[in-house]
């Protein structure tokens, strides 16, 4: 149980934004694909009954393709061609309906493309390889040239603008996950060779795409931009994500939400705030960036959230902002309850359990909590 006024104090503190922009709340929600928009991947009175619903300081969309080609899943949103903006609008107006302010999260899936979505023979990704589906298939990959990743790179400053113009305050750009940007980080998936700009030989080769991507917006945009990356990972070692994270400020990011690959893990096996210690093991370095920090993943009580935000007495370990996804796929109004509670002295956890039936649910219909709502 957290007290009210620790509540008010840390939780409901208003958090400013680089623009002035001020959000109600330092909880975010998380970018969630709902698998509620319509035919191109337009956003009809479906995903904004959804938006309007949810209550956070900030509220991130569910990825963004910013070209056809980087579609990863149905019923994704489309950020890919000026017929959007007007979806996009209903969509913006919808978070603001609540009180939030809205982002909008911008994705190339790269590898993870699905060509039987995107209407291509294949997927384009870092480097040619197959990436591998259910029952034993592969989806061909083939490499990008430089001049392919450059309008990948322009397609990224192009949505971000269409997203302003449709009302959104910040933009996120998807950097985690092993979708497209994170590929070129990783090099696992980035085999370019040196001569490359983009070389999975050197930090600065392997960070081009994504900083790229948040220099583009930057000079496209004068909204805030926040990257999510992947805090961990078998391949990748905290102080190059460290380094990473300096050259997203210094190409225009105010700041970095950490999450991870295996996104969406229990609780209960992984503990709460299951990427904590990986992003602790970044931040010192990258505490000289400037940047702000978030967390996402597994956060489910109000005491973390509070112990989070307040680095649980140590102003060098606290989060500017946490991110929640699945309990507010199954709560929209989590926050609500959460700061009516704390006037009463009785503060329960989320209701989800993590059973990731939700993340099914979308590949049958659309994303809900099959637990709490069958
Ligand atoms: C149904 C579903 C859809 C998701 N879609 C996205 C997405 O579009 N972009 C993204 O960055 N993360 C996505 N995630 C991951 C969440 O943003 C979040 O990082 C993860 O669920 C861990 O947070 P949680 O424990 O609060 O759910 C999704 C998660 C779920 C369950």
């Amino acid at each position: 149980m957290v007290d009210h006024e620790i509540w008010k104090s840390i939780v409901l503190q208003e958090f400013e934004l680089p623009n002035g922009m001020v959000a109600s709340s330092r909880i975010m929600r998380a970018a969630t694909w709902m698998s509620q928009a319509e035919e191109q991947g337009r956003c009809g009175n479906t995903i904004l009954e959804t938006y309007s619903k949810i209550r956070a300081g900030v509220v991130v969309t569910g990825f963004q393709y910013v070209m056809q080609e980087g579609q990863a899943i149905r019923r994704m949103i489309s950020n890919s061609k000026p017929a959007d903006v007007a979806g996009l609008k209903r969509l913006a107006a919808a978070i603001h309906s609540s009180g939030a302010l809205a982002a909008a999260q911008l994705v190339h899936c790269g590898s993870k493309s699905q060509p039987r979505l995107t209407g291509k023979d294949v997927a384009f990704g870092p480097s040619d390889m197959e990436e591998p589906q259910h029952k034993g298939e592969a989806v061909q990959v083939k490499a990008m040239t430089v001049d392919h990743v450059e309008k990948v790179t322009q397609a990224y400053a192009d949505a971000a603008k269409r997203a302003v113009e449709a009302g959104f305050d910040l933009i996120e750009i998807h950097g985690a996950h092993h979708y497209g940007l994170w590929q070129f980080f990783d090099p696992t998936y980035n085999k370019r060779p040196v001569n490359d700009p983009y070389t999975g030989s050197t930090i600065e080769g392997r960070s081009k795409a994504m900083v790229d991507a948040v220099r583009a917006v930057k000079n496209a945009v004068d909204t805030p931009i926040q990257v999510k990356v992947d805090s961990s990972s078998k391949t990748v070692r905290p102080e190059e994500v460290g380094a990473l994270t300096k050259k997203l400020a210094e190409a225009g990011a105010y700041c970095v939400i950490f999450s991870g690959p295996n996104a969406i893990q229990n609780p209960k096996d992984a503990g709460e705030a299951y990427f904590l210690d990986d992003a602790m093991a970044i931040r010192p370095t990258a505490y000289d960036s400037g940047l702000l920090f978030g967390l996402a993943g597994g956060i489910r009580s109000p005491e973390t959230v509070v112990k989070l935000l307040t680095g649980n007495g140590d102003s060098e370990a606290a989060f500017d902002v946490i991110q929640l996804s699945r309990p507010l796929i199954s709560e929209p109004a989590l926050l609500h309850r959460w700061t009516e509670e704390a006037k009463t002295g009785r503060q329960e956890p989320a209701r989800c359990i993590s059973c990731n039936r939700c993340f099914g649910a979308g590949f049958k219909g659309k994303v809900r909590c099959v637990q709490f709502e069958g």
